[in-house]
């Protein structure tokens, strides 16, 4: 590539995402999206259920066709260049679906194989190794405990080092020590420049691993920014006093701006 070339592309978000409409029916479960992340980026999406996330996450994956809208990965239209854009990303789905019979050493050797990924048995020894499995390669992954399973799809997910990782509510059913472990291989990641959309229901994962977060409720986005600034921005807004107990917290931002009413 030519040095302008490259200054060009490193200038480009790695994502941009403008006026994406997703509709089930006369559903518009995502309604006029827009945003951007930068490489090296952690990006939250913050939204209680049914907010459009996974939805969002699924469009860009390229899992559903979008009403409307443009979808670029660096530049490129993901939805005119699909297979280019799936060999730039790497996607774990909200609930696990992976071939439950099939054992950690089988699943490493399909996925390395789908992805064109040269791995060597002590290479996928290392890598075991860095997730914690090296005693269970033999396991299948339906033996697996919770956080073993969110180790090994994540690793999975980013078996072809993608430039952008996509994750649905990585770590929600774990416990706080799987947790941590998985925020810490999130931010390995980033280290390695590579750029992560993530959605969450957690105040805690938006504060500890976003750089920015933007706080979606009823298929658009609320507001943007780093989890600091979203409280500055919003403190005195009248909704979040009302249910500030203290000093104003992202969950009383969040609650504020989307409302106390439970979702389904
Ligand atoms: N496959 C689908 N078919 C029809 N409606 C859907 C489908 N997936 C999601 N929805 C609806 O779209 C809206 C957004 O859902 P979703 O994107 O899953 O939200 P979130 O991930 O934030 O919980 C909800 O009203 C949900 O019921
Ligand atoms: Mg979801």
């Amino acid at each position: 590539m030519s040095s302008v070339a490259k200054n060009h592309s490193e200038k480009l978000p790695v994502l941009s995402v403008e006026n994406l409409i997703v509709s089930y029916g006369s559903n518009k479960a995502v309604d006029n999206v827009s945003f951007s992340i930068k490489k090296g980026e952690i990006f939250g999406l913050l939204g209680p259920n049914g907010a459009g996330k996974t939805s969002t996450l699924s469009a860009i994956e390229g899992l559903v066709k979008p009403q409307s809208g443009n979808l670029l990965l660096e530049g490129t239209d993901m939805q005119k260049h699909p297979a280019e854009a799936k060999a730039n990303m790497g996607v774990q789905l909200q609930s696990t679906s992976f071939q439950f019979e099939l054992t950690i050493d089988q699943l490493i050797r399909l996925y390395a194989g789908l992805y064109n990924v040269q791995l060597a048995r002590r290479d996928i020894l290392n890598s075991l190794k860095e997730i914690g499995l090296e005693s269970e390669s033999g396991k299948r992954f339906k033996q697996l405990s919770g956080g073993q399973q969110q180790r090994l799809s994540l690793f999975i997910a980013n078996i072809h080092h993608p430039r952008l990782l996509l994750l649905d509510e990585p770590t929600s059913g774990l416990d706080p020590q799987s947790r941590r472990q998985l925020w810490d291989t999130i931010e390995q990641n980033r280290r390695n420049g590579g750029s992560i959309l993530l959605t969450t229901h957690s105040m805690e994962e938006a504060q500890s691993v976003c750089d920015r977060v933007a706080i979606i409720d009823h298929g658009k986005v609320i507001t943007v920014d780093t989890p600091k600034g979203l409280i500055e921005k919003h403190k005195h807004d009248q909704r979040v006093r009302k249910v500030a107990r203290g000093k104003v917290t992202l969950e009383d931002v969040f609650i504020g701006l989307t409302g106390n009413e439970i979702r389904e």
